[in-house]
C-alpha cells in the first residue's frame, strides 16, 4: 500500500473542514479530502442562512437562551455558550475575508436579519437572499486557496481510520479505487451528516455518515446517535429531489396548509408556522395522517411576487423548473431527513476519547444542539467549532518522530476487496426501511422490526471494499444500526425524538446514550 505523509488530516471539506484547515495552516502542512468535488457538501446547498447576535435588537445571552430552549433540555451549557459568544467574531471574520451578506434596503451597510422557527429576534444573516452556504464555501474555498500550506484533494474518499493501541495515526484513504495509507500528527473529521440513509432527505449524496461509522470502528465514541431532526418542509413532487424549502419562508410569513387547502398549525402549537422544527415536522406528519394525504401545503401566495423573487431566488427558480410558480400556487411540501444532532463525542475543543482524533461540525457532537438543533445554528457551529478544532488539534498532535515510527512499521489490513451484487438496490431498500421504520415517528414494533432486517446485511458490514458506493453502504449499515440501538435504548420522547409508545418526556430524560465499539 502506499504510505503518504502530511502533519494534519482534514477529512471533508465543509465549513468545518475549511475552517480547521485554516486555523491549522499556520502549526505544519495540511491535507485536505474530500470525496467529491470541493464544494459537494450540505454546506454547499444551506439557504436559510447562519444565526449571530449581531444585530441591534439582540443580544448573546437571548441566543443563548433560544438555543437551549429549541435543544429540549439536552444542550451542553458550556458549549452553547462558546457558540454564541464567539459567534460574532466568526462573522466578522469572513467579512473581513469577503463574505457578502445581504443587507437592508437602500443601506449598504446595514446587514439585513431574517426570522426563523424557535428564534426570538430576528438574527439569520443570508446572501444571495437563500444561497448562504454557497457564499460560505466560496468565501472559504477563496481563503484556503491563498495558503500554500494546504493541500486539497478531492475525490479521495476516507475508508477508515488506522488507529493502534487507542491512537490516531490518519487514515487509510481510496483514491481511483488504490487504498493509501496518509499518516497524519493529527487528523480532525468534518464529514458532515447521515441523511441519506433516510429515503426522504435535504441531504446531498455525500452524506452518507462515512465519518461516523469510521470513528466507531476505530473505538470514537459516539453520543446521541437517536436524534435526527426532520426538516418540516422539503419540496414533494414525484418526479423531483426533495428540495429544501428554507425555514425562512415561514419566517416571512409562509402558512402551512393541509390537502384540503385548510390551515392546521394553530391546532398543534401556539407559535403556530415558528415552533421548534421537530414540533412542525411531526404536526405536519400528523395533518398528512389524519388526511390521508403524502403531502401538506405551503402558502406564500400573499408574501408579494417581487418580495418572493428578491428574497428567494434559488427556491423562485427551482420550483419553477419543476413545473411551480410560487408566488401563485401552494406548494406540496413533506417533512424530510435533515440533520444529525448526534456524532463523534467531543470535548468543546474538538477532541474525542482517541488521542490524535477530533472531530468538528455535523459529525461532531459537542452537545451544543441536544436534542432538537435550532434553525441556521449550524453553519455557525462549523465556524466556531471549526476553529476550535483546528487550534487544538495544532496544540495537541502526536510528535513527529512517532507517527514516522508507526509509519514504518504499520501493516495494512490484508485487502480482499468485495463486491456486492446489487448494492444499489440494498441502499434503496435501508433507506426506505429507515424512513418508515425508524424515521419521525418510532416504536418498539418498528424498531425491533429494522433491526431484524438490517440483520440480513450483515455481511456486507463485515467485507472491505474499494468502490465508494459499496463504502458508502457499509457506513450507512452500521450506523442505522446505532440509530435504531439508541432509539430503542431511549424509552421517552424528547426534542427530534419520538417515540409513540413512549410520548411523554419523562424517566431518565435526561441522559446522554454513549456507544463505543467493544
Ligand atoms: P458538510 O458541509 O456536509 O461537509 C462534509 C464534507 O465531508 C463534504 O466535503 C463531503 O464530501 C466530505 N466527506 C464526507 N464523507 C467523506 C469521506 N468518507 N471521505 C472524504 N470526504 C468525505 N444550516 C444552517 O445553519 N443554516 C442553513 O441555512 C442550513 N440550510 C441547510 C440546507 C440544506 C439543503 C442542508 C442539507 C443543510 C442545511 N443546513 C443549514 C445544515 C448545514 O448546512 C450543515 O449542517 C453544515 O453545512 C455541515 O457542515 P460540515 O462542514 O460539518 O459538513
Ligand atoms: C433552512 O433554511 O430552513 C435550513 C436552516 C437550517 O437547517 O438551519
Amino acid at each position: 500500500m502506499i504510505r503518504e505523509h502530511t502533519d494534519f488530516l482534514v477529512i471533508g471539506s465543509g465549513v468545518a473542514g475549511l475552517r480547521a484547515a485554516i486555523e491549522l495552516s499556520s502549526a505544519g502542512r495540511v491535507t485536505v479530502i474530500t470525496k467529491d468535488v470541493a464544494t459537494e457538501s450540505s454546506t454547499e446547498y444551506a439557504q436559510g442562512g447562519i444565526a449571530v447576535a449581531l444585530s441591534d435588537e439582540d443580544e448573546v445571552g437571548i441566543h443563548y437562551e433560544d438555543t437551549l430552549r429549541a435543544g429540549d433540555g439536552l444542550c451542553r451549557e458550556e458549549a452553547v455558550k462558546a457558540l454564541v459568544e464567539e459567534g460574532p467574531e466568526r462573522i466578522l471574520e469572513l467579512i473581513s475575508w469577503g463574505a457578502e451578506f445581504d443587507t437592508e434596503a437602500g443601506k449598504k451597510q446595514k446587514l439585513a436579519f431574517g426570522l426563523e422557527a424557535a428564534h426570538s429576534r430576528k438574527r439569520i444573516l443570508h446572501a444571495g437572499g437563500d444561497s448562504t452556504g454557497k457564499e460560505l464555501e466560496r468565501v472559504l474555498i477563496n481563503k484556503v486557496k491563498t495558503i500554500s500550506s494546504i493541500k486539497r484533494l478531492p475525490f479521495t474518499l476516507a475508508q477508515d481510520l488506522i488507529v493502534e493501541d487507542g491512537v490516531c495515526y490518519g487514515a487509510i484513504v481510496v483514491s481511483e479505487r488504490r487504498p493509501v495509507a496518509v499518516f497524519a500528527r493529527a487528523t480532525v473529521l468534518a464529514t458532515g451528516g447521515l441523511g441519506q440513509i433516510y429515503s426522504i432527505t435535504t441531504n446531498p449524496q455525500v452524506a452518507t455518515g462515512d465519518g461516523y461509522a469510521a470513528a466507531y470502528r476505530a473505538g470514537a465514541a459516539l453520543e446521541d446517535m437517536e436524534f435526527v431532526q426532520f426538516h418540516p418542509t422539503s419540496l414533494y413532487l414525484p418526479s423531483a429531489p426533495h428540495f429544501l424549502l428554507t425555514e425562512a419562508l415561514r419566517g416571512e410569513g409562509g402558512k402551512l396548509l393541509n390537502v384540503n387547502l385548510k390551515p392546521f398549525m394553530a391546532g398543534y402549537h401556539p407559535d403556530m408556522e415558528l415552533a421548534p422544527r421537530d414540533v412542525v415536522s411531526r404536526a405536519i406528519f400528523t395533518e398528512m395522517g389524519r388526511t390521508g394525504a403524502d403531502h401538506v401545503y405551503l402558502d406564500l401566495r400573499d408574501m408579494g411576487e417581487d418580495f418572493v423573487k428578491r428574497r428567494f431566488p434559488r427556491v423562485f427558480s427551482t420550483c419553477l423548473k419543476y413545473g411551480f410558480d410560487i408566488t401563485r400556487q401552494p406548494i406540496p411540501v413533506c417533512p424530510a431527513a435533515h440533520y444529525m444532532m448526534g456524532g463523534v463525542k467531543t470535548d468543546v475543543t474538538g477532541h474525542t476519547n482517541v488521542k490524535g482524533l477530533f472531530a468538528a461540525g455535523e459529525a461532531a457532537c459537542t452537545g451544543v444542539h441536544g436534542a432538537n438543533r435550532l434553525a441556521s445554528n449550524s453553519l455557525l457551529e462549523g465556524l466556531v467549532y471549526g476553529k476550535r478544532t483546528g487550534q487544538s488539534a495544532a496544540d495537541d498532535a502526536l510528535r513527529s518522530e512517532d507517527v514516522l515510527k508507526k509509519q514504518k512499521t504499520f501493516f495494512p489490513p490484508p485487502a480482499h476487496p468485495h463486491s456486492i451484487p446489487a448494492h444499489d438496490e440494498i441502499r434503496g431498500d435501508l433507506r426506505r426501511l429507515m424512513w418508515q421504520n425508524a424515521g419521525i415517528l418510532r416504536n418498539e414494533d418498528s424498531l425491533i422490526d429494522a433491526e431484524k432486517k438490517l440483520g440480513r446485511w450483515r455481511y456486507i458490514t463485515e467485507s472491505s471494499f474499494l468502490s465508494r458506493r459499496e463504502i458508502e453502504l457499509k457506513n450507512m449499515i452500521d450506523i442505522s444500526a446505532l440509530i435504531i440501538r439508541a432509539a430503542r435504548l431511549r424509552k421517552n420522547s424528547v426534542g427530534a425524538h419520538f417515540r409513540s409508545d413512549y410520548p411523554q418526556k419523562t424517566g431518565d430524560w435526561q441522559r446522554h446514550i454513549t456507544f463505543v465499539k467493544e
